[in-house]
């Protein structure tokens, strides 16, 4: 079967423009400085950026582009991608991610597969930041999701992408970027993977290869292990499918991280979610296959820390169930026992996310985590308060929330925090047992948030609800349609920072 992604080789270099031996060379323009881009490559291109500028037929607005042959002499290079910035105050992580990958995209399609970008366009970001973030958007960009088509489109990856850059110690950054982009590629395969080929146990199969590198232990819990690790909430759901649930536990320990501090990543991994007995409307069901999103997440992020040996210990805890309604499915009105002793009042099946998520982020305490973090497509409620452009993040105290606004904020994506307040968990209690499990429309991502901060135990937590931003309905220049792979940066980004005491 073809694979869905290739890492391109890596290079930098500071060498002159002209003297890089590529298919394609791209040059970022930002709007208010395209003066530049002009005196340094007008000639190369035989006026035509200044012809196409003047009439407007390029504008350096966000994403715009355009492609002109090289007539100048002396370059080795034959084709020149200018994209358009946006004024450069605007050019932050995402805005790079997006132009680079963009650029990725196009050199594909003309099959031109070795790639140069010119960093003359410094945005808001130094150097090494810059250097990182591109070559991830160039890896991402180097992304084709048709793998199981018996008659694919022609398919053509990038094989070889440069960075021109006078910054010193630019390599490091690139690898770092590059490595960062392999691991979200890893993760947007693995949740475009349909229900049927990708059930509990393959899932943590994938999952374990995935983070199977050095420094990593990985163990797999069946469902018999779980039977009697008391885990009623994640058999609970379990129940109704005939592919049993399993969880994964994942450790990075290096020696050189601070023993006294663990961060923990708890994922959710349904990997079909039909609501079960309390079961979904057809329409869109299909897209329900990447339930598990946020256990790709988490593992893609514990895999690049890890390549990365950033000096910091991480715990992944991946619940995963098959959420269907066979004859031995749970009920509505049914009890459950979880992990933690607590009960739950299961009045709705199709709340199934954040039953599989309280067994898991209280065995990411028992396990040592000091701070946790969990990724999960929760609620549909999500999506109506925030759409599809940025996650809900909810969290407590409040230092563990600005460390991971500002981990998404160096990392280029779009989180928005969402109150815990006490009130809300009046909402959440059952007539006949400790918990209900769903408490109805109203502030719907904020009820889920509260059951699971009832799991959560003590010490930081925080909340990543992914469900509108981990899938992308529309093909966009950087991003095709599918899985995004959003937040994985931002995790690798938190863990590059101390964690806060
Ligand atoms: N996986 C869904 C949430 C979801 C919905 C993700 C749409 C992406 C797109 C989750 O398990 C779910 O079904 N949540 C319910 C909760 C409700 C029953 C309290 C929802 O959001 O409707
Ligand atoms: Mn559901
Ligand atoms: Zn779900």
């Amino acid at each position: 079967m073809p694979v869905a992604y290739e890492i391109p080789r890596i290079h930098v270099l500071s060498i002159p423009a002209a003297s890089i031996d590529a298919d394609l060379v791209v040059v970022p323009v930002a709007e208010d400085h395209a003066a530049a881009a002009v005196a340094e490559f007008d000639a190369a291109a035989g006026l035509a950026l200044s012809t196409a500028l003047s009439r407007g037929e390029f504008v350096p607005k966000p994403l715009e582009t355009f492609t002109t042959p090289v007539v100048g002499s002396g370059w080795r290079a034959t084709q020149l991608l200018f994209v358009g910035a946006g004024p450069r105050a605007d050019v932050g992580a995402e805005r790079f991610r997006r132009m680079a990958s963009a650029a990725a995209g196009l050199a594909r399609l003309q099959r031109r597969g070795r790639l140069a970008w010119l960093d003359v366009e410094p945005g808001t970001l130094d150097a090494a930041q810059r250097v990182d973030i591109l070559s991830e958007g160039l890896t991402i960009g180097n992304f084709d999701g048709g793998i199981h088509k018996s008659r694919p489109d022609p398919r053509f990856f990038l094989s070889d992408v440069t960075v021109s850059t006078a910054a010193n110690g630019s390599a490091t950054a690139a690898a770092a970027g590059r490595l960062i982009g392999d691991a979200i590629n890893s993760a947007r395969a693995l949740i475009n993977e349909p229900g049927n080929f990708l059930v509990p146990s393959r899932l943590a199969e994938k999952a374990a290869s995935l983070a199977s590198v050095d420094g990593v232990s990985v163990e797999v819990f069946d469902e018999r292990q779980l039977e009697t690790m008391g885990m009623g909430l994640l058999l609970g759901v379990g129940r109704g499918s005939a592919e049993p649930p399993r969880l994964l536990v994942a450790r990075y320990e290096p020696a050189a991280a601070p023993a006294d501090a663990t961060l923990g990543l708890v994922g959710k991994g349904i990997t079909f979610d039909t609501g079960g007995i309390s079961i979904k409307p057809a329409d869109g069901m299909e897209r329900m296959k990447d339930d598990m999103a946020g256990a790709a997440t988490v593992v893609a992020a514990l895999r690049a820390v890890a390549l990365l040996k950033l000096p910091v210990r991480v715990l992944a805890v991946v619940p995963s169930a098959e959420n269907m309604p066979g004859s031995r499915a749970l009920k509505p009105g049914d009890i459950l026992r979880s992990a933690s002793g607590l009960t739950v009042e299961v009045n709705n099946t199709d709340a199934e996310g954040r039953l599989i998520l309280g067994d898991a982020l209280w065995y990411a305490r028992q396990l040592g985590a000091t701070h946790v973090v969990d990724v999960a497509t929760l609620t549909g409620a999500c999506i109506v308060a925030l759409g599809k452009i940025t996650t809900g993040l909810f969290a407590t105290p409040q230092p563990w929330a600005d460390a991971l606004r500002a981990a998404a904020a160096r990392g280029g994506e779009k989180v928005w925090q969402l109150p815990l307040f006490d009130e809300y968990k009046e909402s959440l209690k059952s007539d006949i047992a400790d918990l209900l499990n769903s408490p109805g429309r109203p502030a719907g991502a904020v009820t889920a948030a509260m059951f699971l901060k009832e799991f959560a135990g003590v010490g930081p937590w925080a909340h990543l609800d992914i469900a509108g931003t981990a899938w992308a309905d529309e093909n966009k220049a950087w991003m095709p349609r599918g899985a995004s792979g959003a937040l994985i940066r931002t995790l690798v980004e938190l863990a590059r920072a101390p964690l806060p005491r």
